[in-house]
């Protein structure tokens, strides 16, 4: 291990996060009867420009007075090159900022841009004399944000989580794209017709070196990599595979952009009985392993060692947190 230690963020369940437009109040006690693990409630790219002044009074309305239970309370913000983010921030931290978890920051480009935020909210928490720090969740979803995804997740102690904005990514960056986090069969390879005459075409998925990247950032800072929209919601079979391609790289939670996505997130981002339960043996297996010295043992006639150790860790306490 290196000796340079990573701080965690605070460990919440984040397996589905679902984008309520802050324009649409009639939606919001549907969204809190829901299963979802994080909400945000948008004042972004849902609301139209003539709504926001007003999307912004229902979101100070119903943090305050809707019933929200547990669940993780977000804002998405305008973007900075706007001029409706300073009042997102200022009125909503203001008037709403006890019930807020976390804002998330779309667009997001550079560091400064974090500590511009973050400049913002420390302020307007001390002159309230709030006692809760609010987090920032922030959306990879430009060519520059990409580029800088290092220095966005190391910018700020505020910092919980990376998201894969795959829509305005593909705007960003000019990507062929079919549907909101789909794939595209011009993104594949054909096989070699030496080797095999019936060619055949293997689809590749076209976002998997932007998740990745995104995701190796957000663990090298302690924060939790979230994979973005899937744009179709009449197509539970291609939401459930991009999930899980999302959650074998390492992501911990996707979005839903509509509430029947949630129960997929949830499925697909929760371990399995199956899993949590081989994860108990591995830590049973690995201790009695130590208690006669032994560093590595095999179980079920594969190889297990330390690593073992801390991913079975990892499952057996988001099952707990699930649990809770
Ligand atoms: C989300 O904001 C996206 O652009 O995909
Ligand atoms: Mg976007």
């Amino acid at each position: 291990m290196s000796f340079h230690a990573i701080d965690q963020a605070p460990a919440r369940l984040n397996r589905s996060e679902l984008a309520v437009p802050g324009s649409q109040p009639q939606m919001f006690e549907k969204a809190a009867q829901s299963d979802v693990d994080v909400i945000f409630l948008d004042l972004e790219d849902a609301v139209a420009p003539d709504e926001k002044e007003q999307a912004r009074r229902n979101i100070i309305k119903a943090l305050n007075e809707i019933d929200w239970g547990t669940k993780t309370m977000s804002i998405r913000i305008n973007g900075l090159d706007t001029h409706y983010m300073y009042r997102d921030v200022v009125d909503v931290v203001e008037q709403a900022g006890d019930r807020l978890d976390l804002i998330m920051i779309p667009k997001v480009g550079t560091a400064a841009d974090v500590y511009a935020v973050d400049m913002m909210v420390t302020q307007i928490e001390d002159a309230k004399g709030m006692k809760k720090r609010i987090g920032f969740e922030h959306i990879i979803e430009t060519a520059l944000g990409m580029q800088n995804v290092s220095e966005i997740a190391a910018a700020s102690k505020r910092n919980e989580s990376l998201h894969f904005g795959v829509a305005d990514y593909a705007a960003s960056t000019r990507a062929r794209t079919t549907i909101i986090g789909g794939v595209n069969p011009d993104y594949s390879v054909l096989t070699d017709p030496d080797v095999n005459s019936t060619r055949e075409t293997h689809w590749g998925d076209m976002w998997h070196y932007a998740l990745a990247r995104m995701v190796v950032a957000a663990r090298a800072n302690g924060l939790r990599p979230i994979d973005g929209p899937f744009g179709d919601f009449r197509d539970p079979d291609g939401y459930r595979a991009a999930a899980k391609r999302a959650a074998v790289l390492g992501c911990e939670g996707k979005w839903a952009i509509h509430p029947s996505q949630v129960a997929l997130a949830n499925e697909v981002m929760s371990p399995s009985d199956a899993e949590v339960e081989k994860a108990g043996r591995i830590l049973t297996a690995m201790a009695e392993a130590e208690a006669a010295g032994k560093g590595a043992v095999s179980l079920d006639g594969r190889l297990i060692d330390y690593a073992s150790i801390r991913q079975a860790e990892v499952l057996v306490e988001k099952a707990r947190q699930i649990a809770a």
